[in-house]
């Protein structure tokens, strides 16, 4: 995948072209301003590891370069980023890993997703007939669910790890015990949850001044309640975690939260199981793009998307360009309310996972584009194999984080793993935040005419996610690229955004994520992102008939692709890798 100059031309026109600073917001979405810092592609030949905060790279990279796989530079990074990145991801969350072995050429992916308690009731986030406010089913313990990660990554690593478990532990802990300084973005998004995280004891004192405003930027922040959890982790393994002290402090933090007390107990925590699951793929021009099945609708959706989009000649449209951002957004469309439909955790529901991948079922969903015409709010499909479902209403914030890893041996992770909203449910304990992941599900259980929803809770059950970890791979079953994204319901777009720029565009990974956002989900409203709008753009698509929003949108994708054996052009090394100029992350490896 290699960039061409015309391709380079036209990103660098888009990006630099006339823009518009209409300043419209769609409901309830506060505005998270991303901020832009340029990027450029950094290669390397040996291994590499792209997240989105440096230390967390660094972290990853040490552990590279003391012989570790890239499943222990995942764990390296998972652990640091807890800690320097914790309102994204952390310890008290979930995640999804995709696996490649390099040697076996085998895909895994692992889940170790949050599971609803076994007291979790289908309604527990209605209140007299009505969903709760987003941020009031947020805020405390009821949307905590069991947190996955260090489950999953025992599991993971018992498989693919080569270095000692103990020893991913120990850049996390060094560095909690020695401090850091508060970066701009947590200092941002402290700012923005401040009044919130003010009235929760135990974040504000960590991450409060007395008078509830951020500490300051660049101030020193010393995390060692954290270094004490990880090493009796790094100690104990994930037993450590699920049962004695630190499982007894999540289930109290939950239970006994003063205004919204959650049902987890110490046998929710004991019983937690990561799951394998077999990826899915589908093709795009020739290529292979692989990753999470439900319960994650990331990867479906993204599929069907670029199903869809197969039926077009993308290539031929200029990236940001009024027929492109048409096109595309009614393919978003079309996925979008299939997935609000359909998915669902498959070990409670059926989810029509092969009707809703069915090529000519995609190629029908085509047909419906009109390119001079929106359709406006989306209806879903009917593929093979699906019940009648009502629709879920579940929303979701900026936090979440993405790391893609390559090792020397081409063993490969990306792993999409998140806390859920930004600091999650807003609970701290022993060093680290609690996910608020339940409220992932439909905050409803049922629709208008009672019918089901498949992503309504239930006790066990794992909420529906849109993290896409994505894998492409060639004709040959070589990988090409390994991405993924932050984002909420938008990761899809932003996942598709960057396939379609390495695939049609043939632009290089770091131009890919360059590319201005942009996409629609269920409703008649397009989002386009502030500050990269090309004159002309706003009033085409509305003319076309869409709901204009021009808005933050904020990714954070960080990818790796493959470029090609050492010394061929562009010759700057055989792993080529991007961080989302949107967010902090950054990619490093060893040349
Ligand atoms: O699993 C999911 O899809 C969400 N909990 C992810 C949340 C997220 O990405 C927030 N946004 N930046």
């Amino acid at each position: 995948m290699r960039i061409t100059p015309l391709a380079l031309a036209v990103v660098l026109a888009t990006l630099a072209g006339p823009a518009t600073h209409v300043s419209a917001q769609t409901a309830s979405q506060p505005e998270f301003p991303s901020g832009w810092t340029p990027k450029t592609t950094q290669y390397a030949n040996r291994d590499m590891v792209a997240a989105a905060n440096p230390l967390a790279v660094e972290a990853g990279v040490t552990i590279l370069r003391r012989g570790g796989s890239a499943l222990d530079a995942a764990i390296a990074v998972q652990m640091m980023l807890t800690l320097v990145e914790p309102q994204s991801s952390g310890i008290g969350g979930g995640a999804f890993l995709l696996h490649y072995d390099g040697k076996g050429r085998k895909l895994v992916g692992y889940d170790g997703r949050e599971t609803a308690p076994a007291a979790a009731t289908p309604d527990q986030f209605m209140k007299l007939g009505k969903p709760l406010a987003f941020m009031d089913a947020v805020t405390g313990g009821l949307s905590v669910g069991t947190p996955g990660v260090i489950s999953m990554m025992a599991m993971a690593h018992a498989k693919h790890g080569k270095l000692p478990w103990a020893a991913l532990f120990q850049p996390a802990i060094e560095l909690a015990e020695k401090g850091f300084p508060l970066s701009p973005r947590l200092h941002t998004m402290l700012g923005f949850m401040a009044q919130r995280l003010c009235t929760e004891k135990a974040v504000a004192a960590h991450y409060l001044k007395p008078d509830c405003t951020p500490k300051d930027q660049g101030s020193l922040l010393k995390n060692p309640e954290l270094a004490a959890t990880l090493r009796t982790i790094a100690k104990g393994g994930a037993q450590a975690f699920y049962r004695g002290p630190i499982a007894e402090a999540i289930v109290n933090a939950v239970r006994s939260h003063p205004t919204n007390p959650g049902r987890l107990t110490l046998e929710d925590l004991a019983g937690y199981t990561p799951k394998v699951r077999e990826p899915i793929c589908g093709p795009y021009r020739g290529l292979r793009i692989c990753g999470m099945p439900p319960e994650s609708s990331g990867t479906v959706a993204v599929l069907q998307t670029l199903g869809i989009l197969e039926h077009f000649d993308v290539a031929k449209l200029a990236p940001s360009s009024l027929d492109a951002v048409h096109l595309i957004s009614e393919a978003y469309r079309l996925a979008y309310a299939d997935r609000q439909k359909f998915i669902g955790d498959p070990d409670f529901v059926s989810v029509p996972v092969t009707g809703l991948l069915d090529a000519g079922y995609l190629k029908q969903r085509s047909s419906l584009i009109n390119m001079e015409r929106s359709m406006g709010v989306p209806v879903a499909g009917a593929p093979a194999g699906a019940e009648p479902r009502g629709l879920d209403d579940s929303p979701s914030l900026p936090s979440t984080s993405h790391v893609s890893i390559v090792d020397r041996d081409g063993n490969m992770v990306a792993m999409t793993t998140t806390i859920e909203n930004g600091f999650g449910s807003l609970q701290m304990v022993k060093g680290f935040i609690l996910n608020n992941q339940l409220t992932d599900f439909s905050l409803s259980p049922t629709d208008a005419e009672g019918r089901p929803v498949a992503n309504r809770v239930e006790p066990g059950k794992r909420p529906r996610s849109s993290m896409a970890p994505s894998f492409v791979f060639n004709a040959s079953g070589d990988v090409e690229a390994v991405v993924g994204s932050p984002g909420g319901g938008n990761i899809i777009q932003y996942v598709v955004k960057t396939l379609v720029g390495l695939v049609d565009w043939k632009l290089d990974i770091q131009a890919a994520i360059d590319l201005p956002n942009f996409g629609a989900q269920t409703s008649a409203t397009t989002e386009v992102e502030k500050g990269t709008v090309l004159s002309g753009l706003q009033a085409g698509l509305a003319a076309r008939g869409h709901t204009v929003a021009v808005v933050d949108i904020n990714s954070g994708l960080q990818g790796i692709v493959f470029n090609g054996k050492r010394g061929k052009a562009p010759g700057k090394g055989k792993w080529a890798g991007g961080a989302d100029p949107r967010r902090e992350g950054t990619a490093k490896g060893t040349r």
